[in-house]
Formats: structure tokens, sequence, C-alpha cells
């Protein structure tokens, strides 16, 4: 059985998905659940493209055991030198470093002939192999490259040092057919490919990017790229659940596997859903919420008779629960501890004794405290631990025939309070015009969504949103009993997301 790494993008490709953007906390959370998931390779981010990333790599690199963790560099030795800054106290130092090599992205993006394109991927996979101990290089639109010029760049850079080369279907372009194609002709051309690990990256253009993926596969790939739940830029990256699933469901025809913990994928993909604020379409294969319901009669029927009949995944198997465990108002301090570290947060004891203050206030409200409650409990946590305005008071009146009108109070970290009121044409437009008042910024709404936490009339809601401002897009995150309270803090948190982003810019253009 041939065992295929697979690399998680979610942190680097999967953060380029349009308004996503992940704190360093919240990027530490999904890299140490990707590692709990047994993925072989996490990308952590781009270290030069921002010191957010570098710092986010860099922790990231210091705290991740059981996954090597890899940066993304363009071919330029100053990003293979920050990469090297925020990866060299990792367990296993891996630079992903990449080059254009289709001719419309020579002509048109890097205007070098491919003479230079070959030269300059050559000297910087030299320049990075004399650091790292893995070097990863990438043909940046290899589907839609030259196939002789790809095999005499390939050839030159494992020559160079490269350990591992990545073959991506950047545009997704390709298909299965043609993509498994490419592979084999590098395999035939190429004379020192056997002392390199072929990668596959694809995205998901056309919806091919699981076929392609699993094609480069049969054709000799023994890596794969792509992100939980398929995220990433435009239609997003090959989904690695249903990578891993084909290849577990489906070993007797690949005669390949994945290494990931499989029953950890449920969790996985709820964390990086919520954290990204991206969610997941209920009919989406392994982890939507219809995956493993049958609607149809003579489904149930079978299903009842043998699961065997209409389910060839087991929900367990993928680490969906038929009957959740739930805490209540006389679950212990050690009962809640003992849930989070099964839920895969491993908190310090203060953390902890604050949440329980807070899981004991909910469970004043609500019967029965499911895994749902306590992952918003603690995301809830960890958003409002870097926050620049805090929200102090809210008051909403509404009635069927009167103007909307919010009054709120919010306090500043450097304790000076604003106080504001104005209308709206809905309570939650008169609760956003006040706060747009009280931060006397022009702030435009993109996207709001409301979800509630579970269902039941005492069910948590949860808002998320997406802001913009001069140039700048944030997502935020609220959770409340209630839908008017979870929308300000929803709009709340993505305006301090969208001052850190801001700050950061302004401090970077200084330097
Ligand atoms: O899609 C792509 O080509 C990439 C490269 C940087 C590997 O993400
Ligand atoms: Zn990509």
């Amino acid at each position: 059985m041939q065992k295929i790494n697979l690399f998680d993008t979610t942190l680097r490709d999967g953060e380029q998905s349009p308004g996503v953007n992940l704190n360093l906390q919240e990027k530490l959370e999904i890299a140490k659940q990707l590692e709990r998931l047994g993925m072989d390779i996490i990308e952590a981010g781009f270290p030069a493209s921002s010191k957010g990333d570098f710092q986010s790599v860099k922790e990231i690199a210091s705290t991740v055991k059981n996954s090597s963790v890899t940066g993304l560099a363009r071919s330029v030795t100053q990003d293979i030198d920050i990469a090297w800054e925020a990866l060299k106290d990792s367990a296993e130092p891996r630079l992903h470093v990449f080059i254009a090599t289709s001719p419309i992205h020579l002509q048109h993006k890097l205007k070098k002939t491919p003479d230079e394109v070959l030269e300059t991927a050559v000297t910087m996979v030299k320049y990075a192999a004399r650091k790292f101990p893995i070097v990863q290089w990438s043909a940046e639109d290899a589907c839609r490259s030259d196939l002789p010029f790809l095999a005499k760049i390939v050839e030159a850079v494992i020559e160079a040092g490269a350990k591992v080369v990545n073959i991506p279907d950047t545009v997704g372009f390709t298909t299965p057919a043609h993509y498994g194609s490419v592979f084999k002709y590098l395999k035939e051309h190429v004379p020192n490919i056997h002392k390199v690990d072929l990668s596959a990256h694809c995205h998901d253009d056309l919806g091919l990017a699981v076929a392609n993926s699993l094609a480069a596969i049969e054709a000799g790939a023994t890596q794969i790229e792509g992100t939980i739940n398929g995220i990433g830029e435009r239609a997003g990256n090959a989904a690695l659940e249903e990578v891993a699933l084909a290849l577990h469901i489906r070993k007797d025809f690949y005669q390949a596997d994945s290494g990931l913990i499989l029953p950890e994928i449920k969790r996985t993909s709820e964390l990086i859903s919520k954290l990204t604020g991206m969610t997941i379409a209920p009919n989406k294969a392994i982890v939507g919420k219809n995956a493993f319901a049958h609607e149809s009669g003579i489904h149930q029927d079978g299903v009842l008779k043998n699961p065997l009949t209409y389910e060839i995944i087991s929900p367990e198997l993928v680490g969906v629960k038929q009957n959740p465990i739930v805490l209540g108002k006389h679950s212990g301090r050690h009962a809640f501890r003992t849930r989070l570290v099964e839920l895969g947060f491993a908190l310090e004891d203060n953390q902890a004794n604050v949440l329980f203050e807070k899981f004991k206030d909910l469970a004043d409200k609500k019967k029965d405290i499911t895994d749902d409650d306590l992952f918003a409990l603690v995301l809830q946590k960890q958003v409002s631990s870097d926050e620049r305005y805090k929200l102090e008071a809210l008051q909403v009146q509404y009635g069927m025939n009167n103007i909307p009108t919010a009054t709120i109070t919010l306090r500043k970290h450097n304790g000076e309070v604003v106080q504001e009121a104005a209308t709206g044409s809905g309570s939650v437009e008169a609760i956003y015009n006040t706060l747009e008042r009280c931060l006397a910024q022009d702030i435009k709404l993109l996207d709001y969504r409301l979800q509630s936490i579970n269902g039941g009339p005492d069910a948590l809601a949860e808002v998320f949103v997406k802001v913009q401002s001069e140039g700048v897009e944030a997502s935020g995150r609220g959770v409340a009993f209630d839908v008017l309270e979870s929308s300000a803090k929803a709009y709340l948190n993505a305006i301090n997301r969208l001052f850190a982003i801001q700050q950061h810019r302004t401090k970077q253009e200084v330097m």
C-alpha cells in the first residue's frame, strides 16, 4: 500500500479566500487541530508577505511537533531568508519556493525568458537548500506550461537540491486525464525524477480539484496539497478530507492511503468553518450536515436493515457523533475541562477557570450545553482577547410602527467611553449605524449571516459579518442569546480586526 502524504495549505492558500482573515490565536488553534488530524505537512503561511504572517508561521513552527511545518517564498533571496527566520525552530524546517513556468505568466507577469526563469529557479533552490533540509519547488501554472520546458526545469531543480516537486494547476484548468498525462510525461522525460516526491496542487475552478488530485495519484504523485473544506483562492483548493476518504474507501482501486486520523475530520472541518466564517454547504461530501442523512423512505428502510445498503462511509469513521454528549448546569469543573480537552482545546488553568464561569452562566439559561455551544464559548473568548473596542451597553427600541433606534456605549482600550444613538430601517441597521457613528469611520457591510447553534428556542445566535473600510476587508463573529446582541458583537469584532490590519499596514509603510 502506497502512503500518500497530505500537505495542508488551509492557513496559506485557504486564508487567501476573499474576506478570510485569521488572527494569530486562531491560526495556532487550527494548526494544532491539523496536527491532531495527522496532517503530514502544514503550510502555515507566507512569512515574507506581512509581519503578521511571519509571526504566525514562527509560532506554529515552534509549537507543532508531529507535522512538518512549511512556509511559502517567492524566488527571491529575501523571501527565503525571512522564511528561514520563521521556520528555523521547527522540528523539520521545510521551504516551499515557487516560480511560474507557463508562457502567459513568463510573458505578462515575470517578463522573463524561459532560460532566465530556469536560472532563477536553480539559483534559488540551491540558495534555499543551504539553509533548509527540505526544499519543495513549485512550478506555478504548470498545467498551462510547455511540457518539454517543464521537464527541463524540473530536472534542473532536482539537480539543484529540491526534495519535493509540485505541479500545480494554479488556475483550475486541467482535467483528470490531462493532469495524469502531465505526471506521466514528467516520469518518462525527467531522468532524476525518482529522487523526489511528486506533488499535486489543484484549484477547483471547474469543480475538478479532487478528481484531478486522484488522477495525479494514479499517475505517480505521492503528495497531495489542499485545504480542509476545500476553501481557498476563487473556487478553492482540493478538499483534503475528500481525497483522504476516497483513498480510504477505495483502497482496493488506488492501492494507497493517507495517514489521516479520520475521526478527527468532522471536528477539524467545524473549527475551520467557524473560525473562517466560511459555512459548509449542507450537501458537501463528508462534512456537510446532510452527508449522512437519509430522506427517502426506501433508503431509510434499507439503512435500518443494514447501513451498508446505502452508506459507503459510516458517520463515526469521520467523527460525526450520532448521540452528542451534553453538559448541563450540574456538570462540574472537571467534566467541563475534560470535554474541552476531548474537543482539542488545551487551555491554561486560568483560561479554563474563566471559561467555566461563562459556562455556568450559559447553563443557567440553557438546559443542554452541546459541543457546538462549547466551541462557541471558547472561540468567543479568544475573539475578545485583543479587542480595541468593547461593547459596554446596547439598547434597542423597536415597535412595528416606530423607527428602530439603537443606543450604544463602547469602551476604548485606553479607557475612554464613546456613546452614540442612531436610527435605521431595521434594528440591525440601527445598531450598525450607531456603531459607525461611534467609530467615526465609513464602514461598508458586505455580508451578514445569522444562524442558530443547534436550534431550539434557547439556542445561541451566531452572526458572521464581513465589512470593508478604506480598501480593507475583515470578517467578524459574534455569539449571544439575543440576535441583536450577537449582531453588534460580530460587527465590533470585524471592526477590531479591521483596525488591527490597518494598523499593521501603517507600521509596514513606516518601516
Ligand atoms: O496555486 C498555486 O500555484 C499555488 C502555488 C504558490 C503553489 O498556490
Ligand atoms: Zn494554490
